[in-house]
């Protein structure tokens, strides 16, 4: 299998530094034509230029390939909309969107500034919201899209300092669940994909060298690429890092039921070693097989006829 993207437009967001613009370059390489958006602010979010995109468009023309600058704030769905017009106007459509920009906030909750918290969650998560809603419509007609949201094991895990990053990046998972469900008609795929990598945004945080010179982009990339190939899988959420690749699920286990009589938080604390007993855990799609499962445990144990 080789994976090309010839004839597809790609738009990657915040891909002026670090991972997106490891994403935009290898997309290009293999024959996408990419938007390069970028506020061009630094870490925190402060500050815009456009340099940092042109730059990278500048590689990937060098490369041979073709390529658009695009300074749009991704929180402002105007200026997306702006964006994903200009991309149509002069390519006719879009493939694939990489929701991939970002900043950081970090401080603990208790010292967490709530403009901050309020910033992060406009960026990641809002971000990724406009610009999926800008290309959304597009990608339904032309019965064909593919979509990348950048979670991080900071949201699926946690990660101490990062409070406001964490509820964003998982919000993201959240919204996949929901878009896999609305897309998979429409040949629409929606994947997450949490890497670690050598960026400005960890490189004092990882302060030893020999661990960031394993922790390169492009290991991240060939997860990426995979995610937005025409093979890609669905609702997979994707772990890279340094060459290595992981798959993380959120799994329920078969839980127990109590009788209405049993039904209190000191039997719900007594149990919690049988709740939590994941011999059979699952992974749910949809949330309404959570409510299937427990009214069927229920109406199992008290003889109730299911209609
Ligand atoms: P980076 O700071 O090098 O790149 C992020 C880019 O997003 C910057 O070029 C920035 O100008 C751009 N950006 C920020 N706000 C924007 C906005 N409102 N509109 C348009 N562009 C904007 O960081 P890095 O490490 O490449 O991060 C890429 C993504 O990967 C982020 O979503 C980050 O949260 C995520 N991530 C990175 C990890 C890592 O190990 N580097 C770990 C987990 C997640």
């Amino acid at each position: 299998m080789n994976v090309r993207f010839d004839g597809q437009v790609a738009i990657v967001t915040g891909a002026g530094n670090g991972l997106g613009k490891s994403h935009a370059l290898e997309l290009a390489r293999r024959g996408a034509r990419v938007v390069v958006n970028d506020l061009g602010g630094a870490r925190d979010g402060s500050g815009a230029s456009l340099s940092a995109a042109e730059e990278v468009v500048a590689e990937i023309e060098a490369l041979g390939g073709e390529a658009m600058a695009s300074g749009a704030n991704v929180t402002d769905y105007a200026e997306v909309e702006a964006m994903v017009q200009r991309a149509v106007d002069k390519w006719g459509r879009v493939d694939i969107l990489v929701n991939n920009a970002g900043i950081l906030r970090d401080k603990s909750f208790a010292k967490a500034d709530l403009d901050d918290f309020k910033l992060v969650i406009e960026v990641h998560l809002m971000g990724a919201v406009n610009c999926t809603k800008a290309v959304w419509g597009l990608m339904r007609e032309q019965n064909y899209g593919r979509i990348v949201m950048t979670t991080s094991s900071s949201g699926l895990y946690g990660n101490f300092g990062q409070s406001n990053y964490g509820a964003a990046k998982t919000a993201l998972v959240g919204l996949m669940n929901t878009l896999y469900l609305e897309g998979e008609k429409y040949g629409i795929r929606v994947n997450c994909l949490s890497p670690t990598a050598r960026t400005r945004m960890t490189e004092d945080i990882i302060p030893d060298p020999k661990i960031l010179d394993l922790m390169t982009p492009e290991s991240v990339t060939a997860g990426l690429v995979a995610l937005v190939a025409e093979e890609a899988p669905n609702r997979f959420i994707l772990g890279a890092g340094a060459g290595a690749y992981a798959c993380a699920r959120i799994l329920e286990t078969e839980g127990i039921y109590l009788s209405p009589e049993e039904q209190t938080p000191e039997n719900v604390l007594a149990n919690l070693d049988a709740i939590s007993e994941d011999s059979q855990q699952k992974e749910l799609i949809g949330g309404l097989n959570q409510t299937v499962k427990f009214v069927q445990k229920a109406a199992r144990a008290l003889d109730v006829e299911l209609g």
